[in-house]
């Protein structure tokens, strides 16, 4: 389990309060290949609206497909890439946008595929390996990369591996990794009974 980082305000469980996104990933160390399917697993059990499960990973691991985990690598926002370089593994989360059973609008698939990721960082973070998601790539190249098909919507990248030491990055990005994580209080985003009313602790 990674280094404890987070204040949280009340007790929560220590999954949720381990869980962070680390920038050192160690390239020497992938993924064995159950853990890896062990986290994928986890997002296929998320919840979604009518069963429509409308989330779609691509999942490129180093060591089974080089070739495929550097084409999801270029994807990535170049300073995305300065970092990811070491991970391990690189998925893409892809969002539909009808459900299968209907064909009709899903104006719920980000929100479910959202839920899948997070299920399969909470696993990573379970298993001993970190996880880094990143909106930062770009959607058009993945889409001819991966074949994407136009009613999915490609959503985020994610680093998947083995923590590093925040030596290895350079110094930017080094202070960024150590300094504490933050949140916003918790009467600026949960209310009760009505907007803007916040929640007593
Ligand atoms: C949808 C999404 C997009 C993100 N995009 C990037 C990104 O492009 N580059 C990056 O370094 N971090 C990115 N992050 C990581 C966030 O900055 C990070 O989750 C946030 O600061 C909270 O930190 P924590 O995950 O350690 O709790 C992204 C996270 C999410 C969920």
């Amino acid at each position: 389990m990674s280094k404890q980082r987070t204040n949280a305000q009340s007790m929560i469980h220590p999954i949720l309060a381990h869980r962070w996104s680390p920038r050192a990933f160690d390239a020497a160390k992938p993924v064995e290949r159950e853990k890896l399917l062990a986290c994928l697993e986890a997002a296929r059990w998320a919840p979604s609206c009518f069963g429509d499960e409308p989330w779609r990973f691509i999942v490129c691991d180093r060591a089974s497909d080089e070739v495929m985990w550097a084409h999801m690598l270029a994807c990535l926002a170049p300073k995305n890439q300065e970092w990811a370089i070491n991970a391990p593994v690189l998925l893409l989360a892809c969002s539909g946008t009808t459900f299968r059973k209907n064909g009709n609008s899903n104006r719920w698939g980000q929100y479910d595929t959202g839920a899948a990721s997070i299920s399969l960082c909470l696993q990573a973070e379970s298993l001993g390996l970190v996880t880094h998601q990143m909106g930062g790539f770009d959607a058009d190249t993945a889409r001819k990369t991966f074949s994407i098909p136009d009613n999915f919507t490609p959503m985020a990248a994610m680093a998947l591996g083995y923590q590093a030491d925040a030596n290895i990055l350079d110094e930017g990005f080094r202070n960024v990794e150590t300094v504490e994580r933050t949140r916003q209080p918790m009467d600026k985003c949960f209310f009760a009974g009505g907007w803007d009313n916040p929640v007593s602790e």
